[in-house]
């Protein structure tokens, strides 16, 4: 047989990485389910003595090019002679922004930022070029609108871009052709899903070209050192379209997410190789682009009105700054043989569980009652020192007393009812004060170990969840 441009169809899982060459509904290799995506197979077709991709050289000259220019020599270094002056971090001079990145973005350091429709992904992506434009040569490619279509949108929210360089662009060929004519330090590719390889054949936001853009952006990143943002889509069920190993590949994964009756919007970190997962950056969308919410705390208890039954006030770290956040509890009679159990930004597991503490120890009937939690302001706590708030809530709506506004619960409940230690007391008792709180409920061994009492802030320690009932209702 001679040398012939063989082409096979693969199919490869998008969970394990298991390639068949026959599709079937469960993965063999892992057991996943319909993750089996058709590809073309590039070996097979390669291996008919085709030139080897033009994308690749392009890569290569990038990359090699920038080194030269830098001077970087592969080396190995000590440690410890690496001086903290090159571990700096670009800062976007949005707080919120740098706060989610780890403190500032990271030279080659490679984020993907993921969200729904009109989120507002393009926008941060503009105002952070913007910031950056000042020092650093950034290039902004987008492959969903038009220049127009940006500049309007830059015009709106106030970023003149003098120093953007900005290119409509899709095919990942020309893309490198244009890094090689700029030699920018920082690239957004606005999203993933427009832009095409030349190298396969499926079309744009197929999981093949995605993953294989994915790659090689990712190649040029972290061989010429050039910090990209890559903004992508996400699919119904959440997560970023295209396959799960370009978020295995990439430094960081930003989600922006919002509530639907909210102009807010929350920058989540779920993965950062460089920073905090924890963290999150809180922004409102306006006229004139995303605003920083400097103080999220204020801004999420701000629409509280006059004192309700049923409400109640919880700290939970987010990242390494606390948030105060309202719990809100619904309990009401039910005509259902089996009554609802509901709830919205707080675990439903965890909430049975406090309910169940509450029947046995507070001696309350709750099993005929539909029951909702809801955390104010799209929140979700993934955090238990929640757990004394929304007993609170659920108690005061159940016997219909109001908690005062300026009393926040902290605290873990255990199954016996004990009240359990929280992590980083002082920093939520902090932010209760400076937010006007007049009263803690904390957990009594928090209590003691604070070593100075804080000033104008009444702590009081809890040991057992249903001394609450005494105190309050
Ligand atoms: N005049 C305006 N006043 C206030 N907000 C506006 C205005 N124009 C647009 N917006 C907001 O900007 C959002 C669109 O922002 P942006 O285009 O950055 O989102 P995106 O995440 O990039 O969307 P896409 O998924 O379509 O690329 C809109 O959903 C809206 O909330
Ligand atoms: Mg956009």
């Amino acid at each position: 047989m001679g040398k012939k441009a063989v082409k096979k169809t693969k199919y490869a899982c998008q969970e394990c990485g298991h390639v068949a060459y026959q599709w079937m509904g469960k993965c063999p290799s892992c057991g996943a389910w319909n993750s089996l995506v058709e590809e073309v197979d590039l070996t097979l077709s390669d291996a008919g003595g085709s030139k080897k991709p033009a994308e690749d050289g392009q890569l290569e000259r990038i990359i090699s090019s920038r080194k030269s220019a830098l001077g970087n020599k592969a080396k190995v270094v000590r440690l410890n002679e690496i001086t903290d002056a090159e571990a700096i971090r670009w800062t976007t001079q949005i707080s919120e922004f740098d706060r989610v990145l780890g403190g500032g973005a990271v030279e080659g350091g490679f984020v993907l930022i993921g969200g729904d429709p009109g989120i507002g992904k393009s926008t941060i992506m503009l105002q952070t070029l913007e910031n950056l434009s000042k020092d650093k040569k950034v290039l902004y490619v987008s492959g969903e609108e038009s220049l127009q279509q940006i500049k309007v949108r830059g015009t709106r929210i106030g970023v003149k871009g003098e120093n953007i360089l900005l290119a409509s662009e899709t095919s990942l060929g020309k893309i490198f052709k244009l890094i090689e004519e700029v030699k920018p330090d920082v690239l957004a590719i606005d999203s993933i899903q427009t832009m095409f390889s030349n190298e396969i054949e499926s079309a744009p936001g197929s999981v093949s070209q995605v993953r294989e853009v994915g790659a090689r952006l990712m190649h040029l990143a972290k061989g010429a050192g050039i910090l990209t943002f890559v903004v992508g889509h996400v699919t119904k069920d959440g997560t970023i379209a295209g396959p799960r190993v370009l978020e295995h590949m990439v430094d960081t994964v930003l989600y922006f997410e919002s509530s639907d009756d909210h102009s807010y919007r929350i920058l989540r970190s779920v993965k950062n190789r460089f920073g905090s997962t924890n963290e999150i950056g809180v922004f409102e969308m306006s006229e004139s682009g995303l605003q920083e919410v400097d103080n999220p705390s204020a801004f999420f208890l701000s629409e509280r009105k006059e004192e309700e039954a049923g409400t109640a006030t919880i700290s939970s770290m987010e990242g390494t700054r606390p948030l105060l956040i309202e719990v809100q509890s619904l309990v009401a009679k039910s005509y259902l043989s089996s009554p609802r159990r509901t709830t919205i930004g707080v675990d439903h597991n965890r909430t049975a569980l406090l309910i169940a503490v509450m029947e046995k120890k507070w001696d309350i009937a709750l099993g005929d009652q539909d029951i909702y939690v809801n955390v104010i302001g799209g929140v979700r706590i993934t955090e238990t020192s929640g757990d004394l708030g929304v007993m609170v809530a659920l108690m005061s709506s159940f016997s219909g007393k109001a908690i005062p506004r300026n009393t926040l619960f902290i605290g873990e409940v255990g199954l016996s009812g004990e009240v359990r230690a929280v992590s980083q007391i002082a920093e939520r008792i902090k932010e209760a004060k400076t937010l006007g709180f007049a009263r803690c409920f904390i957990p009594q061994r928090n209590l003691e170990k604070l070593d100075n009492a804080i000033p104008g802030i009444k702590l009081i320690g809890i040991k057992k969840a249903h001394e609450l009932v005494e105190l309050i209702f």
